[in-house]
């Protein structure tokens, strides 16, 4: 399985490649479900979800299978009620904003609150019969936190940075707490068959590197540090994280994923020897194959051969996207990588 061997940093006969969110709305079998059922009652059921997880695997090469989720699934069991609005995409019922509604939050457990999701994990797993290999993932505590207290997207983060520098001992036990929800979900998810996990730290990204040394990394290394224990492969991504890639790397993960803002190179060169996920902009798949060629070609000159490198995108792919020109990057990354091992 190349995906294992590179997140091992051993050589491989060409680079492999998955794609975040690659099961999702850009294909028409994922709509056509999506029509009859909500997004959550989709998560709910492990056969619908299990058939989405292996929905982009029938029609493209892809070297692994990431489980269909949603970061914020957790939450719900440990009281925080959420749902997803049309036109807001997730909404957080009742915010966290300080101490008083902390109270209501309580510790997750991954078999009592999301025994489908596991139930998931076996059935993919099962279905891919070691064919491809399963990516388990969850959302990191900041990223997950700052749903939490923002309430849903924002654009400023102005709720829990304010906690942050004024309550930092709140903000702190909401970190503890979901920390400890990140592992209890990845080590289940582990158990039931996952063969490398992802951590998303998806908005860490809007932090001074000042303020993610301090309030964000030492929760992201902790998080890996207990779930490698189990000797599976720990992926961390931090979405624009450029200006602050060698605190990212400091997190102590096996692999780390990185955004387009940054040319591979020189985002490796500040990590040191890990393996790197990446870059692709997931806009460049709007574009003609000739654009995309030109870009895988840029990125994997970039990885020059290295071992460790593993292909995706540097953010989800959006739901705009033509399939074909999904199925173009995956052959095309295929076939510029084994060109370039063969010499
Ligand atoms: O990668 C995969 O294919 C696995 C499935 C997956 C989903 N969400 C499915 C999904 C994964 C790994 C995620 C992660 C996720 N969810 C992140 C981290 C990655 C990132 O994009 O930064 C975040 C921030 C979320 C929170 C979330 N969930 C958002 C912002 C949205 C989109 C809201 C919208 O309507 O656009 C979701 C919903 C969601 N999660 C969808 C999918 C396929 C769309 C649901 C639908 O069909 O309406």
């Amino acid at each position: 399985m190349r995906f294992l061997a590179a997140c091992h940093r051993r050589p491989v006969d060409a680079t492999p490649i998955w794609i975040m969110r690659q099961a999702g709305r850009y294909l028409p079998e994922y709509r056509a479900i999506r029509d009859k059922l909500s997004f959550m009652e989709m998560c709910r059921r492990p056969d619908v979800a299990a058939e989405v997880t292996l929905q982009p695997l029938r029609h493209f090469e892809l070297d692994a299978a990431i489980v269909f989720a949603d970061i914020l699934l957790p939450l719900e069991g440990m009281g925080i009620g959420f749902h997803f609005s049309p036109e807001d995409g997730p909404v957080i019922e009742r915010p966290v904003r300080g101490a008083a509604e902390l109270t209501g939050v309580r510790p997750f457990d991954a078999r009592r609150d999301l025994p489908h999701v596991l139930e998931t994990v076996k059935l993919v797993r099962r279905e891919l019969d070691e064919r491809t290999p399963v990516i388990g993932f969850s959302g990191a505590p900041f990223t997950l936190a700052s749903y939490v207290v923002e309430g849903g997207h924002s654009r400023t983060y102005e709720h829990i940075k304010r906690l942050m520098y004024g309550d930092p001992e709140t903000y702190g036990r909401l970190m503890a707490l979901l920390a400890d929800a990140v592992v209890d979900y990845l080590l289940a998810q582990i158990e039931a068959g996952a063969h490398a996990v992802q951590v998303f730290d998806s908005w860490a990204g809007c932090l001074a590197p000042f303020d993610y040394e301090r309030f964000v990394l030492p929760y992201a290394r902790d998080v890996v540090a207990r779930v490698k224990q189990r000797g599976v492969p720990v992926i961390y991504f931090v979405n624009g994280a450029a200006g602050m890639l060698s605190l990212v790397g400091q997190a102590g993960s096996d692999v780390v994923g990185v955004d387009w803002r940054v040319e591979l190179d020189h985002a490796w060169e500040q990590l040191g020897d890990v393996a790197v996920q990446g870059n692709l902009d997931p806009v460049a798949l709007l574009g003609p194959p000739q654009a995309i060629e030109e870009r895988v070609a840029d990125i994997l000159r970039r990885a020059a051969g290295r071992p460790g490198h593993i292909f995706n995108l540097g953010h989800g792919v959006l739901p705009s996207t033509p399939p074909d020109n999904v199925k173009y990057l995956v052959d095309a990354v295929h076939r510029l990588s084994a060109k370039s091992a063969s010499g």
